[in-house]
């Protein structure tokens, strides 16, 4: 028996074992340590805004809405056809005292706080206290909708 072969065993057998007790200690410090706790904050909130319609304008109302000789009131805007093909608008809103007009009548717009009356064709006052005119509201006829202009 070779006592060199016997003292290298011993020591490679004892270098296993501190290899051993190493892997032994590096798991056992794995096994101590605690996961990372897992998040669980929310989604942010999905946009739910769709984006405003853009282009040419706000729809006032459609051409079939608005009568020959009359109009159409919104909130916007007081919609007139004076004449067939021809339309007009004006501000809603009396030059008197700043009541919103309510009716068109007889070629005549027409507020009911006082009784002014405005001019289908071009806001002129027609009667009544206002002194001044509606102002016109600029508009144009695409297709079969009257938009601002
Ligand atoms: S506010 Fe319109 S008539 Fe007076």
């Amino acid at each position: 028996m070779d006592l060199n072969v016997t003292r290298r065993r011993a020591l490679g057998t004892a270098a296993l074992a501190g290899v051993g007790v190493a892997v032994a200690a590096c798991s056992g410090e794995q096994g101590t340590t605690a996961a990372p706790a897992e998040t669980t904050a929310a989604a942010p909130p999905a946009e739910t805004s769709a984006p405003a319609a853009g282009g040419g304008g706000d729809a006032l109302a459609a051409t079939a809405d608005v009568p020959v000789g009359g109009g159409v009131i919104t909130e916007q805007a007081v919609i007139t056809q004076p004449e067939a093909g021809t339309y007009k608008a004006f501000s809603p809103v009396c030059t008197h005292q700043g009541c919103k007009v309510k009716s068109v009548d007889d070629g005549k717009i027409v507020c009911p706080c006082h009784n002014s009356q405005f001019s289908i064709a071009d806001g002129s006052v027609q009667g009544g206290p206002a002194k001044a005119p509606l102002p016109e509201v600029p508009i144009k006829v695409e297709g079969d909708s009257i938009l601002l202009g």
